[in-house]
């Protein structure tokens, strides 16, 4: 019977992209033109209408949203021994970017109910030896900011805003990623819009500005000192083929995030009864969800565990993802010993154990949404 099931329906995986004519127009131009490398018109027109659409003044294409970390953390110019707040819930590329620049990443635990950073817990953690804050938003829904921009300001703490997960969505009205004095963003697959790979920095400070894109392209001398190189930089550059991806999916992006929102309200409708999972809001004074993903927490206390649900529903053929582990619980961190300080992050571990996501990505149909949802719930009431 099991086996029957398997096979009656298509594999539904945890995320498939859409690609539009925009980006099959724009890819085949670039083939048919030579213009395949980082030289190219849509590595500018994708980084100024990425700029233009998030209200910042530049834009700075790489080629993933990891080198863009990179490159925003050492732009900044920070010395030895100064300490950079970032979430411990997070992909691991938001301690990389602190970590191989040699500075000090300080951990800040989650919220349980938006899964983000503990906004409270970021600010306790400011001292005189902070210098900047990654604020990373988790999975569609933004940091309550205010407060915490307040007081960077106040104490000239920079901000380093990971926009990754929320492309398109706003934060009282105004863009996410709109708010860090550098901004990153992924253009990954599963991101809201994507070049397969890549990445951007947006930024309103010229300085800044120039010195991202020095060190996206190997600090290159200028003139005839071209080869004559300034700083430590790398090859992060974005391609035009990839560019022009981007700059095709970006002319969809309404269309992306009312999907995305369709997705999300959709799954709601079956799941909001269920007693034994917590969702991430779908609204709150400041923003409405654009879920990135569809996550699950599962409640303490219930006698189905994680991977029991999962299993379940891969058996239905419906991959799922288990939420990031956090930074503090990971294996090369602690056998370096970085924080081994750390025992006290609970949510983030409660996060890390409980949580996984849902088929999310805008390939899914509503048919399938159906089918994912009322197996989940299935799952969920056949262990009481
Ligand atoms: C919040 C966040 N920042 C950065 C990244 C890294 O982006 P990339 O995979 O393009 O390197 C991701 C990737 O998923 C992410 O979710």
């Amino acid at each position: 019977m099991k086996e029957k099931s398997r096979s009656k329906n298509k594999f539904i995986p945890v995320n498939s992209p859409k690609i539009f004519k925009d980006e099959k127009k724009f890819v085949n131009k670039c083939l048919n033109t030579g213009w395949i490398s980082s030289e190219g018109s849509f590595v500018t027109k994708f980084e100024e209408s990425f700029s233009k659409y998030n209200n910042r003044k530049f834009g700075v294409a790489v080629s993933s949203g990891t080198a863009a970390l990179e490159i925003a953390i050492k732009s900044l110019n920070l010395k030895k021994g100064d300490e950079i707040i970032i979430p411990t819930f997070s992909i691991i590329s938001t301690a990389l970017c602190v970590i191989k620049l040699g500075l000090t990443p300080v951990l800040v635990d989650s919220d349980l109910k938006t899964w983000n950073m503990d906004v409270e817990e970021v600010i306790k953690k400011i001292n005189k030896k902070t210098k900047a804050i990654i604020i990373t938003h988790i999975y569609g829904f933004p940091v309550d900011l205010k407060k915490i921009i307040r007081i960077a300001k106040s104490k000239n703490i920079k901000i380093v805003e990971d926009a990754a997960e929320v492309i398109g969505q706003t934060y009282y009205k105004k863009k996410c990623g709109s708010f860090g004095d550098i901004s990153t963003f992924s253009f990954y697959a599963n991101k809201h819009i994507t070049s397969g790979e890549g990445g951007m920095l947006l930024s309103d400070d010229k300085k800044l500005y120039d010195k991202c894109r020095s060190l996206r392209n190997l600090c290159f001398g200028s003139g005839k000192n071209r080869f004559n190189h300034e700083d430590i930089g790398w090859n992060y550059r974005m391609t035009n083929l990839q560019a022009a991806m981007g700059f095709g999916q970006l002319k969809n992006i309404s269309w992306i995030i009312k999907r995305k929102r369709e997705i999300g309200k959709r799954y709601i409708s079956i799941l909001k009864n269920n007693n034994k999972i917590h969702i991430q809001p779908n609204k709150l004074k400041y923003a409405q969800n654009i879920f990135w993903i569809f996550g699950i927490l599962l409640k303490k206390n219930i006698k189905i565990s994680r991977d029991e649900v999962v299993k379940g529903l891969l058996k239905h053929n419906v991959q799922t993802r288990n939420f990031f582990l956090p930074m503090h619980r990971q294996n090369i961190f602690q056998k370096m010993r970085l924080f081994s300080k750390n025992k006290k992050l609970i949510n983030s571990e409660y996060l890390a154990t409980n949580g996984f996501y849902l088929p999310s990505g805008l390939g899914i149909s509503n048919k399938q949404i159906d089918f994912v949802g009322k197996n989940l719930l299935k799952i969920l009431e056949a262990k009481n």
